[in-house]
């Protein structure tokens, strides 16, 4: 039999040359797809957590859609983190280098607060600019990180090298590009 990990990695589609030429790109849409699997890989990930957050937060996009889910797993409540421009209310916003060009997310400025402890949650994680901004978001407004959950890392942009100190977890490791 299978583990959840190889089921995932099974998956996964490559698709060769987006967004650019050169690059790998790791489609997670087949695994959203597999009902059974997608319920699977929430279940792994809510039982590493339940009891031991009060939020969920995900990043737009991708990571709405685990987020959300996990969210409603755990029975906790879920908050966008959105990129710049599209949340209505007052925000704060951090931006962060690409690797061409940079990015800008931002958070209702009341959406966590002190002695909160959140889960951050995106589908994957690359060069880990996203998810230390993300983490970074959370502080700022007081609360604590618990960890960053991730369903890929592609460990050979060293993602985690940007979140020394946190705990980070992957169902999903690839090391090659
Ligand atoms: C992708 C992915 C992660 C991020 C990881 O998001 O979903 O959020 O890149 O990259 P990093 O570790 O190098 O920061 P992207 O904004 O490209 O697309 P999405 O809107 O489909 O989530
Ligand atoms: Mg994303």
């Amino acid at each position: 039999m299978s583990t959840l990990t190889e089921r995932v990695t099974a998956t996964l589609r490559d698709i060769p040359d987006f967004p650019a030429t050169g690059v790998v790109f790791k489609d997670i849409t087949p695994v959203l797809a597999d009902g059974q699997l997608f319920a699977d890989v929430l279940g792994d990930m809510a039982q590493r957590w339940r009891g031991q957050v009060d939020v969920v937060t995900g990043i737009e996009a991708r990571g709405f859609v685990f987020g959300a889910a996990l969210a409603l797993e755990l029975g906790t409540g879920f908050v966008p983190i959105r990129k710049a421009g599209k949340l209505p209310g007052p925000t704060v916003a951090l931006s962060y280098d690409l690797e061409y060009g940079s990015a800008t997310i931002e958070v209702h400025d009341d959406s966590f607060h002190p002695g909160q402890r959140v889960l951050v949650v995106d589908d994957v994680l690359a060069t880990g600019g996203t998810a230390e901004a993300a983490c970074r978001l959370v502080e700022q407004l007081g609360a604590t990180v618990v960890a960053f959950e991730t369903l890929v890392e592609l460990a050979f942009l060293h993602g985690r090298d940007r979140l020394t100190g946190r705990d980070v977890r992957t169902l999903v490791v690839v090391d090659g590009e």
